[in-house]
């Protein structure tokens, strides 16, 4: 198992710009986080390494990317405005808000009191207003759940793709939750982003994808480094499932704080869909939307075969972004002896996903001839694409690797004398994981770092 602590994990991450407390100089926001200039690389290599999995390396998901603010009307028949809440009591002694489940004995976690309300209900949806009038009327939601307008949109998409069944609609983007305790630093906040697809499959299909979809996500979470045995597959009791669920498994990971929900892959059935349509019927919108459509009345899409519109079930993966980064660097995060009272810090993240691709560093910062090369090699691998490439000019060699050990960095090239004083002219590249170092021309630089960052 990973021994790393969130300790560890959160002074790295301040100390090396992963991440950030929100507005930090005012004291902080609690559950709210930014990403700093190595953690927004990071969690863009996570999305990016999703989404290739998604859309470019398989030809059955289309993608998407909605609005955050959300029609009530959407959250109200989706169930989320009746449902999605936790039960909460309050101590009528230090007047501190719990969730129920975290009471024990009665007691209040804060100040002991054992005279608290019955529990009830909190809505976790966060309310605003759209427009200059503050009513009712014109109340909308930031998100909880990024699914809902895949599933309203889900008729435009069949529509403008003609996709047929089994196939999919993934999107990535940010969800709100008012979590009445956010807590182990980025692994419940209160704004947080979400991967998710919904996989559209014929009705009476769906266990058989619900399968297949567990294990394709614990596969791709391998690929991005988290070994198997440090996973659980957690099958939710019926009496635990959300209110749209029919089947529930969740991808659970060895975090810091224990063995926790990384990613949930719910078996949704018609729920939403069924629903979204039960509404257009109530409203007659769907008679306006489709009027030239025999669908008008359903979110459906045609069987060709059974010549029969069909409602279809849905098996919906959702990865929570923040926590992928968590678990990412819980399980690269490394500390190592090299003997004779020296350690270092390493961040063993797998390459695609490291913030940093390569650094260039000098091995005299004062020389010139020495700094000219550097700033000419970095100006050149800047063009290929590779991602991030550093300049690293601190002017100790030693310091420099083990600040690049530390974010992740997998390669760093070093510009000494042989190289401006010996033709052809000459670099060392240095392994991270391994720290051995090879002497390769600069002509071949390219060619070379292509190669490597092309292979998994
Ligand atoms: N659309 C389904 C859905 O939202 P969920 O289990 O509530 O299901 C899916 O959330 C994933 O989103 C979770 O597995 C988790 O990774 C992430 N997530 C949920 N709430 C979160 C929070 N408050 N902070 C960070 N991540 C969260």
């Amino acid at each position: 198992m990973p021994a790393t602590t969130m300790d560890q994990l959160v002074a790295l991450c301040k100390r090396r710009g992963f991440i950030f407390q929100n507005a930090d100089i005012y004291g902080g926001m609690q559950g709210v986080y930014d990403y700093g200039p190595l953690g927004v690389e990071l969690k863009n290599n996570v999305k990016a390494a999703w989404w290739r999995a998604m859309i470019y390396e398989r030809d059955d998901i289309e993608g998407l990317d909605a609005a955050i603010l959300t029609n009530r009307k959407v959250l109200h028949y989706s169930g989320h405005e009746d449902t999605f809440s936790d039960p909460m009591t309050d101590c009528r002694k230090c007047k501190g808000r719990f969730r129920a489940d975290h009471i024990k004995d009665g007691k209040c976690p804060n100040c002991g009191s054992t005279d608290l309300t019955e529990p009830r209900p909190f809505n976790l949806m966060f309310k605003t207003t759209v427009g200059p009038v503050d009513n009712a009327e014109n109340i909308a939601y930031l998100r909880p759940e990024t699914a809902q307008a895949i599933f309203t949109q889900f008729k435009n998409v069949v529509d403008s793709t003609s996709r047929k069944l089994p196939f999919g609609i993934a999107q990535i983007g940010k969800s709100f939750r008012n979590e009445i305790t956010p807590r182990n630093f980025i692994f419940r906040v209160r704004e947080f982003e979400q991967a998710e697809l919904e996989y559209f499959v014929e009705p009476g299909d769906d266990e058989k994808w619900h399968e297949y979809w567990k294990e394709e996500r614990v596969r791709w979470w391998e690929e991005q480094g988290l070994p198997r045995e440090h996973m659980n597959i957690y099958t939710t009791p019926k009496d635990d499932l959300a209110h749209y669920a029919k089947a529930c498994y969740d991808i659970e990971y060895q975090f810091p704080h224990g063995m926790e929900e990384l990613e949930g892959i719910a078996n949704r059935t018609d729920y939403d869909l069924g629903n979204h349509t039960k509404a257009q019927e109530e409203f007659g919108l769907s008679a306006k939307v489709h009027a030239n459509s025999e669908s008008t009345q359903k979110l459906a899409i045609l069987n060709d075969e059974k010549k029969k519109w069909e409602v279809p079930f849905v098996i919906e993966p959702s990865m929570g972004v923040d926590r992928a980064v968590l678990a990412l660097l819980t399980e690269a995060y490394t500390e190592e002896d090299l003997g004779e009272g020296n350690s270092r810090i390493v961040l063993k993240l797998k390459k695609h996903l490291a913030p940093i691709k390569v650094a260039v560093i000098p091995l005299k910062k004062n020389n010139e001839q020495i700094m000219n090369k550097c700033h000419e090699i970095k100006q050149n691998l800047l063009k290929l694409g590779i991602g991030r490439v550093a300049l690293e000019n601190t002017g100790n060699i030693g310091k420099a690797y083990r600040r690049h050990d530390e974010v992740g960095t997998p390669l760093c090239i070093t510009v000494d004398f042989e190289t401006i004083e010996q033709q052809p002219e000459t670099v060392t590249i240095r392994d991270r994981d391994t720290m051995a170092q090879e002497r390769v021309k600069i002509a071949d630089l390219p060619n070379y770092l292509r190669e490597y960052f092309l292979q998994k």
